[in-house]
């Protein structure tokens, strides 16, 4: 059986009196790809920000490689190995590509051997980091910017990481960076939590895929399981799943 790296166990959370999460039931197997779709409203960014510490369950577990991670503090998280970029666009135009990427390692920045070590790796495993490293990020493409932001968020060796909504907002030619940015910081051994409201896009480059719904998981499988179910269809694309064709894919 595979292992899992991180667990939700009937999560119950929310902001002021509602219940935004009503009892969530969530396994993420070491080394996949889980991809969350759902609705708007369903509650997927608030199961990060419950992972992340930013928002204390009511109720419920989270568990992170064996430990109990409900209620730790946001910082703590981090520093345990699970990083979350978040869906609006954390990208200082004005700064150079490596200084954006150096701010992930802010905490770090009395090690600057370390910090120079992780930004070595950053940019092996992202060239552009490396290759345009002097220029405004602001210069840089959609996708190239986003990019940037998975570095910023590698600096820390995560072992998971989290992406809320990373092609929001991006055309179809940055699309195809963004899932090679995944499926190299993959391949690099992270664990990858993902948000998408392309729900065919998510669901492609994914092992697993979850549904949500109403603040509940209506559905959690293999990702082209979940993409195949015929209530899916219904749920998202109106009948049309088996038959749409897929995007081609010319090299970026
Ligand atoms: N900071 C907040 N304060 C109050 N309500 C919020 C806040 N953030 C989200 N919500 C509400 O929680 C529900 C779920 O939001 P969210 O988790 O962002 O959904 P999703 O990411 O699936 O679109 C929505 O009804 C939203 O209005
Ligand atoms: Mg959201």
């Amino acid at each position: 059986m595979a292992s899992r790296t991180l667990s939700l166990d009937s999560v119950i959370a929310g902001y002021g009196y509602g219940d935004v999460l009503k009892g969530v039931d969530l396994e993420v197997e070491r080394g996949s790809v889980t991809c969350i779709v759902g609705p708007n409203g369903a509650g997927k960014s608030t199961v990060l920000r419950a992972i992340s510490g930013l928002l204390r369950p009511r109720q419920g577990t989270i568990r992170f490689e064996g430990a109990d991670v409900c209620g730790v503090a946001p910082a703590e998280i981090l520093a345990r190995g699970i990083a979350q970029v978040p869906q609006s666009n954390g990208i200082f135009p004005n700064l150079s590509v490596r200084e954006n990427v150096l701010v992930g390692a802010y905490i770090l920045r009395r090690d600057r051997k370390l910090v120079q070590r992780r930004f070595g790796t950053v940019a092996e495993l992202f060239p552009i980091v490396g290759e345009r490293g002097g220029e405004k990020a602001g210069n840089l493409s959609g996708g190239q910017r986003r990019t940037v932001e998975f570095a910023r968020s590698l600096m820390l060796d995560p072992s998971l990481v989290m992406l809320d909504e990373p092609s929001v907002g991006l055309d179809p030619k940055a699309l195809r960076v963004i899932a090679q940015a995944i499926e190299q910081m993959s391949s690099a051994g992270k664990t990858l939590l993902i948000i998408e409201q392309n729900v065919r896009f998510g669901l492609r480059m994914s092992t697993h895929g979850v549904v949500m719904e109403s603040g509940r998981v209506l559905m959690h499988d293999r990702a082209d399981t979940v993409l195949n179910n015929p209530e899916m269809a219904d749920l998202f694309f109106g009948g049309t799943v088996t038959a749409a064709p897929r995007r081609a894919t010319t090299p970026a």
